[in-house]
């Protein structure tokens, strides 16, 4: 047994040796768990990972305070496909929660799209419910809303087990920051003079037809309107709805903000527009009212915190501007460290620390091509890990920060090196809090095929050396394009696509929407005939690929290649709704309002 620890060899363990299994006894209540999830985190951007310029004393504090995991692997690169595996443990492909070549739509878009995490699909909330927890999200969704007509109900998290939600039911766009112009009218452009002739056209025609035909003003008024009413629909469309409107989504900014930019409470709207400063305060305030609130009940609590931060747009209470020393992005992190710190405060203080298991990690990595309207860099720092954000593959997009801690029950201070996953959270936690499996907890989840799996054993007793044989499948929206192999004291990594990086770097330009795709000649490489094998062994950052003609190329490339054509041939990969236009797009008879804003 390998185990690194800051502690003395003797604390660890005499920590192990208390917390041998059984880990919880039977009559015990289950422990709570506290998900703390930051939203494109880079590696490099912790203190605890290696930064010694940004401060992140609360999460050094965690990590201190349990164990650490190195090589913490996230299943998908963006946010709505990585989420949806961790709350499942299952590949996103697996349901369709991920585009194809089809479409540029790489996250769920709007409120109203009708996609959607599948019903079916059974998540941690809803495995931890039937197991009688209470069960609250705070912060960001982004798995699907299901809106009913016009909006008066988009239930979204509550569906999946959630008692309670308070947040974003999307994510944050940069489209937030506002406010955009909402009358336009490019007289250039050959929509807008259709509707400016249509416009002529139609009032010359009424007060023709009102001297002629002898109509009645009230009739005359009545026409006016009903005209105008159609052209004004006219206007909006050509101004505000369809593709190459501004912004990304196919409708306009100001569309995108109308629609998009609100916080929910349970499955109704209750602040629109978003107010972006103190956002994280406000999410933070509400995650301490739960623990206040449930410190003392009965039933163990399940509470998922989803930052807002540090995706952009950048946006910072004033009293923490500009306090760091990386710019904008750099105070980001810092305010989000702070309000892990009120969580961490808030359990010591209502007695809930070493009863709660908190877990902390990023849904990808940092996304090195962000850069704000004025050049400065907004986008996160993956260390020396190659690639980031949006890159199916390059360990920068999915090699995140990882840390769970339960005092008396984990080890202080330990470092596990040891490949992971952030699909493993399900069935970890099941274990580690003595409940019973997934499909015996809920019986639809029988014919469920997780892809992540319990590393109780890991967490209790750190490195084991050889490590259990394990792969993983690494995909760009639903291709796969890279898969990891744990054999003995080798982690072997083969690429069968790899994305085309601009000289000298490892990403795709520059633009907060700009991320290296992983189709088409521009940005993507189909190597499946030759493909690449590294070594991550002694080999991180992906310097040198192994040798084409060596043994251990030819053996290693074998076994793979054979492994992902049996998976090919027996793991079904739908048609994702997430390529279907009418599924992504918005949906205005589905659009929620406020109507106490
Ligand atoms: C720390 O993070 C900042 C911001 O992402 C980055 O610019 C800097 O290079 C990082 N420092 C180290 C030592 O990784
Ligand atoms: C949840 O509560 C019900 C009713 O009190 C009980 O029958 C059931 O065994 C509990 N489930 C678990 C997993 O503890």
């Amino acid at each position: 047994m390998k185990i690194r620890t800051d502690l003395p060899l003797l604390s660890a363990v005499i920590a192990i040796a208390l917390t041998s299994s059984p880990l919880v006894s039977a009559a015990k209540r289950p422990p709570n768990i506290l998900v703390i999830l930051a939203d494109d985190l880079g590696i490099g951007d912790v203190g605890c990972y290696g930064n010694d310029t940004i401060k992140t004393p609360n999460i050094n504090r965690l990590a201190a305070g349990g164990v650490k995991l190195t090589h913490h692997l996230a299943a998908a690169p963006m946010c709505t496909p990585s989420r949806a595996a961790m709350m499942t443990a299952r590949y996103p492909a697996r349901y369709g929660l991920v585009p194809n070549e089809r479409l540029e739509t790489v996250v769920i878009p709007h409120i109203s799209s009708k996609v959607a995490l599948p019903l079916d699909e059974v998540t941690l909330a809803t495995a931890l419910k039937a197991a009688n927890y209470t069960t609250a999200l705070v912060g960001k969704w982004h798995l699907g809303m299901y809106c009913n007509l016009f909006g008066l109900s988009c239930p979204g998290p509550l569906k999946h087990g959630f008692d309670t939600f308070y947040g974003i039911p999307v994510t944050l766009f940069m489209e937030f920051r506002g406010p955009h112009p909402f009358w336009e009218c490019n007289i250039q452009d050959p929509a807008f003079q259709k509707l400016a002739f249509t416009w002529l056209l139609t009032v010359v025609t009424l007060v023709i037809s009102k001297s002629k035909l002898k109509l009645r003003l009230f009739t005359l008024i009545l026409l006016l309107l009903l005209t105008h009413t159609f052209l004004f629909a006219w206007w909006f469309v050509a101004t505000h709805v369809g593709l190459g409107k501004g912004s990304l989504w196919g409708v306009s900014n100001w569309l995108h903000r109308a629609a998009n930019s609100k916080i929910f409470r349970q499955d109704k709207v209750v602040e629109s527009p978003i107010e972006l400063d103190g956002l994280s305060q406000r999410l933070a305030a509400e995650s301490r009212q739960f623990l206040a609130d449930h410190a003392k009940n009965d039933r163990p609590f399940f509470l998922f915190h989803s930052m807002a931060h540090v995706h952009t747009p950048m946006f910072t209470a004033p009293y923490r501007a500009g306090l760091s020393k990386h710019g904008r992005y750099g105070d980001n992190i810092e305010e989000m460290d702070e309000s892990i710190g009120v969580l961490l405060d808030s359990l010591k203080e209502f007695g809930l620390e070493d009863d709660t298991l908190v877990y902390f990690t990023s849904d990808q990595g940092g996304h090195l091509e962000a850069i704000d309207d004025d050049g400065q860099r907004i986008g996160g720092h993956n260390g020396r890990f190659k690639g980031g954000k949006a890159q199916g593959g390059p360990e920068g997009g999915i090699r995140v920060a990882g840390i769970y801690r339960w005092p008396g029950h984990l080890p202080k201070g330990a470092v596990v090196d040891t490949p992971t996953s952030l699909m493993d959270l399900m069935p970890t936690f099941l274990d580690l809090a003595g409940l019973p499996p997934l499909k015996e907890l809920v019986p639809s989840a029988a014919n469920k095929d997780l892809d992540g799996r319990s590393i109780a054993d890991l967490l209790t007793q750190g490195d084991v050396s050889p490590p259990k044989e394990r792969i993983m499948i690494h995909h760009c929206r639903q291709a796969i394009r890279a898969v990891r192999l744990v054999r003995g004291d080798h982690i072997y990594k083969m690429y069968v696509g790899k994305v085309k990086w601009h000289e000298g770097s490892t990403q795709c330009g520059w633009g907060h929407t700009t991320g290296c795709a992983c189709y088409g000649e521009e940005f993507h490489r189909d190597i499946s005939h030759e493909p690449e094998l590294y070594d991550l062994s002694f080999d991180p950052y992906e310097d040198e690929p192994i040798d084409p003609s060596s043994t251990e190329y030819k053996e290693i490339v074998a076994f793979l290649q054979d492994y992902l054509k049996e998976w090919k041939s027996s793991v079904y990969y739908p048609d994702p709704p997430m390529s279907n236009i009418p599924d992504v797009m918005w949906r205005p008879h589905y659009q929620p309002m406020c109507w106490s804003c």
